[in-house]
């Protein structure tokens, strides 16, 4: 039975923090509202000299350093964003041309604050399929380069970030480690409640972010527990069996429900949105990669990742590390 298996993870941030206190100077709101609706505190945003791209090779390069493996072995590099450096070609292959494995497939996946799902499962069906024996999964944006920096309603909420995932494709037999089961979902029906105002092809402008924030939250927890629960019947197992959540990191208060309509304990959520704020794709390897390396995820563990945003998209993937 080929899975696929986690060898190492890493994530990056760009060095500039901007708290709360410092948007209420730019925008009519407070470090007090901001956290009691999300939980944010901080986020990261990209200076001039740092873009999706470099991120993610940050990111990677940890990652490969983590899992202890040469840069040219990858076969495989799936990148998630939305903010990409260029409209074509892929970030991926800026990715994949700075790690020095040219050659190897690389693509990117855009599925806003749920593409790192959509990657991860790509991957590993690719993995399993016998496309690629190793592959490299990064989620990676630049959010501040589309937020409209004067609408308090969005700009307060998201951040810049990467996180990368080494995944091996190995046969360990029914009770060795990797992903387990995965599911993803898309509803079209609701583009106007979270979206961007431009395109290359409607508006030759890049465009702005634009969300009806409360719509959103209701249809976040909504099927955040649907598809946590369809994830776990299809490997076979209970809530209680899970030793860790990695959950997108869009809102405090969505984690909470989330947790609390599966009757998990909140205590096995990893929390990462009050320093980082949301980093749409890469908000679920970044948290992986914090919880990873202060020692909390470990070896053996069974960990749900799971994530939604807009498109609608959702997804969740079910992975023994
Ligand atoms: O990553 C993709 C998924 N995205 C999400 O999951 C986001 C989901 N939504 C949310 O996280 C929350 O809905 C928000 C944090 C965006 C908003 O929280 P809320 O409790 O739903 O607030 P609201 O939108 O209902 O706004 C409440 C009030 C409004 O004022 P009125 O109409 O009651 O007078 C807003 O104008 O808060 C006002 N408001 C603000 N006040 C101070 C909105 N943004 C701000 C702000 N500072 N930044």
């Amino acid at each position: 039975m080929i899975r696929s298996v986690l060898k190492g993870t890493g994530s990056a941030l760009p060095k500039q923090v901007v708290s709360n206190a410092e948007l209420a100077k730019r925008v009519d709101t407070s470090h007090d509202w901001i956290v009691e609706r999300t939980g944010i505190h901080q986020r990261f945003i990209a200076d001039e000299t740092e873009t999706t791209s470099t991120l993610a090779i940050d990111a990677a390069r940890r990652a490969i350093e983590a899992a202890g493996v040469d840069a040219e072995s990858i076969e495989l590099i799936v990148l998630a964003t939305s903010t990409p450096d260029q409209t074509f070609p892929a970030s991926a292959t800026i990715v994949q041309n700075a790690l020095g494995c040219n050659g190897c497939i690389a693509f990117d996946v855009q599925a806003v604050c749920s593409g790192f799902l959509y990657a991860i499962s790509v991957a590993d069906a690719m993995l399993k399929a016998g496309q690629a024996k190793r592959a490299l999964v990064i989620g990676a944006e630049t959010f501040s380069r589309i937020l409209d920096w004067e609408d308090r309603t969005t700009c307060v909420l998201f951040g810049d970030g990467a996180g990368a995932m080494l995944l091996d494709a190995e046969d360990n037999g029914e009770d060795g480690p990797g992903i387990l089961a995965s599911r993803l979902h898309a509803d079209g029906a609701h583009n106007e409640l979270l979206y961007v105002d431009g395109g290359p092809s409607t508006t030759q402008t890049v465009g702005h972010l634009r969300m009806q924030g409360r719509e959103v939250f209701r249809h976040a927890v909504k099927n955040l527990a649907s598809v946590l629960g369809e994830v776990l019947d299809d490997a076979g197992k209970q809530p209680s069996d899970i030793d860790w959540v990695v959950p997108h990191q869009a809102n405090r208060r969505i984690l909470d429900a989330t947790a609390k309509k599966l009757g998990l304990p909140l205590e096995k959520v990893v929390v990462t949105v009050k320093d980082h704020a949301n980093t749409s794709a890469a908000s679920v390897p970044l948290a992986f990669d914090v919880a990873w390396r202060d020692g909390r995820i470990k070896s053996g563990d069974l960990v749900m990742l799971e994530a939604m945003g807009g498109g609608f998209t959702w997804g969740a993937s079910l992975l023994r590390v």
